[in-house]
């Protein structure tokens, strides 16, 4: 008999990312090694060892043009990014206080590390030669690698391999990083799904593990400073040390440029969109870059102002 996969790890009966980050609670006792083996590789993965269902075909419109440039941009900065926090966020599994949440960061390594990797192969789908892959990666995430990815990894790399400080590991991860990028992720399989389904597939199941790297990172926060209240004004200063390093990296030009590709594809293939809505009552083709991206951004704020309610962290909303 095989056991049941629990919901928040169907791909059907999964709930959107942004919703099951805000709504759920799952802890590391919850999502241990254990649970990790029976929900992902025989739950959400069945089947998609590629991150998506193998019947998916990548079309005409996608392999040249503006959302060409679009996603082999997006998703070569997203597979550099997921392979950066495959290796930083190993430095918490040693320093992991107790057996859940050491079991816990060791599954997130693994998922992180599937990620770049379905990220990267769908460069293979939009037409990258498999020899020139790697090199392909590092060009399109070029003029990202030292204005965002480097200082990213930076800090975080300062924070949980030198200082080796698991808490401010966790908050950088869960709220700085995973925290900030989670809406784009949203963004990007609700506009993606019309026009190549395989990348939406790739962001929906990105996005059901993610669901569990949020709320299993707050609930360890969560649970750490009510044990330690005395570490949380220091914990406090990280996220606005965080939140402020946030501010000055170039996200929002990286974003916006982005966008405004997809918009030059949109305005060519409309047709292949229809009627599609990105959300209840808007029609994707009837959206602007700029109309996108405030949305985005603007999920980033309530699920950030929600989650740090929930750890006990509000002042620093302040
Ligand atoms: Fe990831
Ligand atoms: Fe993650």
């Amino acid at each position: 008999m095989t056991a049941a996969i629990p919901a928040e790890a169907d791909w059907d009966r999964a709930p959107g990312l942004l919703e099951g980050a805000m709504d759920l609670e799952l802890t590391a006792a919850d999502c241990n090694l254990r649970y990790w083996l029976q929900a992902v590789p025989q739950g959400t993965l069945r089947g998609r060892p590629d991150g998506h269902d193998p019947a998916l075909e990548v079309g005409p419109h996608m392999l040249r043009g503006p959302f060409f440039e679009a996603i082999t941009q997006e998703y070569a900065f997203r597979a550099l990014a997921e392979e950066k926090a495959t290796r930083v966020l190993s430095y918490l599994v040693p320093i992991a206080p107790d057996t859940d949440s050491m079991e816990f960061y060791a599954t997130q390594v693994l998922d992180e590390c599937r990620h770049a990797m379905v990220f990267r192969n769908h460069l293979l789908s939009l037409g990258i030669p498999r020899e020139r892959l790697a090199r392909a990666v590092e060009e399109f995430a070029a003029p990202h690698q030292d204005t965002v990815l480097a200082p990213l990894e930076r800090r975080s790399l300062e924070i949980m391999r030198d200082r080796r400080d698991f808490i401010g590991g966790v908050v950088m991860m869960t709220i700085i990083l995973e925290g900030a990028l989670a809406p784009a992720a949203e963004l990007s399989e609700r506009k993606w799904r019309p026009l190549d389904p395989a990348a939406a597939e790739i962001d929906k199941g990105a996005g059901i593990d993610e669901i569990r790297h949020l709320t299993v990172g707050a609930a360890i926060a969560r649970q750490y400073l009510l044990d330690r209240p005395r570490e949380k004004d220091r914990v406090i200063e990280l996220i606005h040390d965080g939140m402020r390093m946030w501010e000055e990296l170039p996200t929002h030009d990286m974003v916006h440029w982005r966008e405004v590709k997809f918009q030059e594809g949109l305005d060519r293939h409309g047709d292949l969109v229809g009627d599609y809505e990105i959300w209840p009552g808007r029609r994707l083709v009837d959206t602007t870059p700029e109309e996108r991206q405030d949305t985005a951004e603007r999920w980033s704020d309530e699920m950030k102002a929600k989650r740090l309610k929930y750890m006990g962290l509000a002042e620093a909303l302040a």
